[in-house]
This record gives structure tokens, C-alpha cells and sequence, in this order.
């Protein structure tokens, strides 16, 4: 990381407002073909969210993510261009897990059924989830990817990253008490790191060894590591049912 960028994010850290990756870098257009780029509509306001494609047909998110209409769009670097590589489709059913609750945001897992199937490119293509066998553990270095901001008054068009550090149950149980729940969530950021990620990078994966380990979910307010994510490999026997039912719906 460039030193100018690292003192910048520790300097403005402490006051931004949730909503970036903090400490992260610009990764090489479309290297990250798996990443979604999400529009949610709702009746008071817009947002946005990351998501990442699982299956020509499906994207995964958060379910705090959740709106009137969700638009998707894939193959994206800067999402403010009209890059020939994206693709923007509809979606057309957005299923948040059965127990999601929006007050604790236990179970914030989401899939979102696509319109259609999205062409596989070079630019995009699906990332693989997790065997039940293949746990993440303390210490393991992961990557976050995202849309976010990356400070309070710097917004960025362009898909970022940034390298966390899986941490013990144990850290985020003493920070966010009962809202942790080990089976289901992880716990992810070194406290003494400033790479972090805010709300704007909800839904975004995080990418163990290039599988699909962590849905990006909550934190603390003041944006400080370590933050919470939805621990994917928990949720396997949901997402396979899920993709299969709403599949058997479609008209061949
Ligand atoms: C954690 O989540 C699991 C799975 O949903 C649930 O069975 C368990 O009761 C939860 N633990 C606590 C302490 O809430």
C-alpha cells in the first residue's frame, strides 16, 4: 500500500462515517469477476451494496441489503462507466433467509435470483462457496472487496479491496456481546490494523483462498476493526435447498 493512502485512511479512520474500505487499494479491472454491484430501491431512499455471483442464475448478499427492486450488475470495474464488459440485469426474487432479523442481524444472508442467466466472461464469473470441511480460521489472512468509500470525503467508482485477518470468536463476543454468534458469524479485522470495512461494502464477500467465506454484515458504528461477517459455510444446506426450489420454478 502506498504510505500517502495509509496515513490518510489512519487520519481519517476515527470519524468516518460507516460506508468504504478503509486501507485498501484499487484492484486490476476484473480480476474480481465474481463481484456484483447492487441498486437497491426502497420507498424512503436508495443504496447500494456489493453481492457476488455463486451461479449463472444467483448472487449472494446480505439480507440487510433488502428493497422494492434490486438491480445487479455485473462485470464491472467503475461502476459510473458504461464498460462493455458490464452486465445489468433484474432481479427476480430476492430471498432473505427465513430467520433474518433485522434488529440483531442474525442469519444476514440473501439470495437474489437473476432474471435471466448472466453470461459467463472473462469478466464475469462465479465465485465458489465453501465444503463444510474447508473452516477459516484465527489468523487466516482473507480479502474483502468493494464498492465503499474510502474515506469520509474521498468516494471511489472503482472496485477496492483490502487484506483482513480472521480473529477469535472470543474478540467479537467481548465487543458486541450477545449480537455474536460463533456458529453462524465471524469475526474479522485486527484491532490494530486500520484496514476495515463500512456499510457501503455490505454484501460484499470475503474470499479465503478463493472461496466465499464471509458475507460483509455489521460493526461497530465508529467503523473500527474488528466487524462482523456471515459465516458461509453454516449456511450451505439453506443455500443449495434455496437455489433448488426457486429454480424448479422457472419455465423451461
Ligand atoms: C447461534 O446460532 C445457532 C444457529 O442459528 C443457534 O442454534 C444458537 O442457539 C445460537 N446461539 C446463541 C447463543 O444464540
Amino acid at each position: 500500500m502506498q504510505p500517502f493512502l495509509l496515513l490518510m485512511a489512519f487520519l481519517l479512520a476515527p470519524q468516518a462515517e460507516a460506508g468504504k474500505i478503509i486501507g485498501g487499494h484499487e484492484v486490476e479491472p476484473h480480476s474480481r469477476p465474481y463481484m456484483a454491484f447492487l441498486q437497491v430501491k426502497r420507498a424512503e431512499k436508495s443504496t447500494k451494496c456489493g453481492g457476488f455471483l455463486v451461479r449463472e442464475d444467483f448472487v449472494l448478499t446480505a439480507a440487510h441489503c433488502q428493497g422494492c427492486t434490486i438491480t445487479v450488475t455485473l462485470g464491472a470495474h467503475n461502476i459510473k462507466k458504461k464498460e462493455g464488459t458490464q452486465q445489468v440485469i433484474k432481479v427476480k426474487e430476492a430471498i432473505p433467509h427465513p430467520n433474518y432479523d433485522p434488529d440483531t442481524k442474525a442469519n444476514d444472508i440473501m439470495l437474489l435470483q437473476l432474471e435471466k442467466e448472466v453470461k459467463l466472461t472473462a469478466a464475469v464469473s462465479v465465485l465458489r462457496l465453501p465444503n463444510r470441511r474447508v473452516m477459516v480460521k484465527p489468523g487466516m489472512v482473507c480479502r474483502v472487496v468493494g464498492w465503499g468509500r474510502l474515506d469520509l470525503n474521498t468516494r471511489t467508482n472503482k472496485l477496492h479491496e483490502a487484506e483482513l485477518e480472521i480473529q477469535k470468536d472470543e474478540l467479537c463476543i467481548s465487543l458486541y456481546e450477545s449480537l455474536y454468534n460463533r456458529t453462524t458469524q465471524i469475526c474479522v479485522g485486527n484491532r490494530n490494523k486500520i484496514q476495515s470495512t463500512y456499510l457501503g461494502d455490505s454484501g460484499g464477500p470475503l474470499v479465503c483462498d478463493n472461496l466465499a467465506q464471509g458475507i460483509v454484515s455489521f460493526g461497530n458504528e465508529n467503523g473500527k476493526p474488528p466487524r462482523v461477517e456471515t459465516r458461509i459455510s453454516s449456511f450451505l444446506p439453506w443455500i443449495k435447498r434455496t437455489m433448488r426450489r426457486f429454480q424448479l420454478q422457472r419455465p423451461d
